[in-house]
C-alpha cells in the first residue's frame, strides 16, 4: 500500500488521515484539531505539526489550503489571517512539521479526489466542482485537465461583495437564515455560474453536500447537479493523491 499524510486546512478545523493514493480510501482513522484564532502562520504551523505527531509520520505530506497557492506561497487569505499572503505554506508547515510538504488549494484537492476516485470518475465533459463550507471553493475540469486557482467563490455578486458572502454555509450561519433560504441564493450563484462556464455537471462538495437531499429541488440548473462521494474527507484525499504525484 502506497500510504501518504493528506492534511485540509480549514477556516474551522484541520484534519488529516494517511490515504491509500492507490484506491484514495483512508488508512485508519482521521484526526482534526480546530483552526487557531488568528490563524496567523505560526499557529497554524503548531497545529499543522500536532496533527502529523498524532499519525507519527515520517514522509511526503499533501496539503489543502483555503488560499490561492501558487509555487506553494499563499496569494490571498479571504477566511484565514492576513499574514498569509505572500508566505511560503510549504515552508512554514515543512519547518514545522520536518517532513516535505506540497501544498494546493482545498478545493482543487477536493476536486481532484473526486475525478479520480469519486462521483467525477468517467466525467470527460466541462465539470464545476463547488466546495460550501465557510467560504465557497472551485475546482473546474475540462476533459479530465484541471484549471488551477480558478476562485469562484469571489465572483462579484449584487450587494458588490464575493458571492461566498452571500450564500456559502458561513453566510447562512452569519444571517441566521434557514437551510431553505440559503438554497434559493445558492440556486442563483450555480445559475450564475451557469450562465458564465456552461458546465456539464456540478458537483456539490464541501460540509453542506451531506444535506444534499434536503435542498436539491431547489437548485435549477441545465447542467446536472450531484452531492460528491467522498464528502468532508475529499480535501485529505485530494491533497494526499497531489503531493503523490510530486
Ligand atoms: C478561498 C478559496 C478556498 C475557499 C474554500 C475561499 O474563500 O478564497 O481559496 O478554496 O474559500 O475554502
Amino acid at each position: 500500500m502506497n500510504a501518504i499524510l493528506g492534511i485540509d486546512v480549514g477556516a474551522s478545523g484541520i484534519k488529516g488521515a494517511l490515504v491509500d493514493v492507490d484506491n484514495g480510501k483512508l488508512h485508519g482513522e482521521r484526526f482534526r484539531v480546530p483552526t487557531p484564532h488568528p490563524s496567523t502562520p505560526d499557529a497554524m504551523a503548531a497545529a499543522f505539526a500536532e496533527i502529523v505527531e498524532f499519525f507519527n509520520y515520517k514522509g511526503p505530506i499533501g496539503c489543502g489550503f483555503p488560499a490561492i497557492v501558487k509555487h506553494g506561497v499563499a496569494q490571498s487569505a479571504a477566511n484565514i489571517d492576513a499574514g498569509w499572503i505572500g508566505t511560503n505554506i510549504e515552508e512554514v508547515f515543512g519547518k514545522s512539521s520536518g517532513c516535505p510538504v506540497f501544498v494546493t488549494n482545498d478545493a482543487d484537492a477536493a476536486g481532484v479526489a473526486e475525478m479520480r476516485y469519486g462521483v467525477g470518475k468517467g466525467e470527460n465533459g466541462l465539470v464545476l466542482l463547488i466546495t460550501i463550507g465557510t467560504g465557497l471553493g472551485s475546482c473546474l475540469f475540462y476533459k479530465g485537465m484541471m484549471i488551477p486557482n480558478t476562485e469562484l467563490g469571489h465572483v462579484l455578486w449584487k450587494n458588490g461583495k464575493s458571492a461566498e458572502a452571500h450564500a456559502s454555509s458561513g453566510a447562512r450561519e452569519r444571517m441566521k437564515i434557514s437551510r431553505k433560504d440559503w438554497a434559493d441564493r445558492f440556486s442563483e450563484y450555480l445559475v450564475h455560474l451557469e450562465r458564465l462556464f456552461s458546465p456539464d455537471l456540478f458537483i456539490l462538495g464541501g460540509g453542506e453536500s451531506k444535506f444534499f437531499e434536503q435542498y436539491k429541488t431547489q437548485l435549477h440548473t441545465q447542467a446536472r447537479v450531484i452531492p460528491a462521494k467522498l464528502l468532508n474527507n475529499a480535501g485529505i484525499i485530494g491533497a494526499a493523491a497531489y503531493a503523490a504525484e510530486q
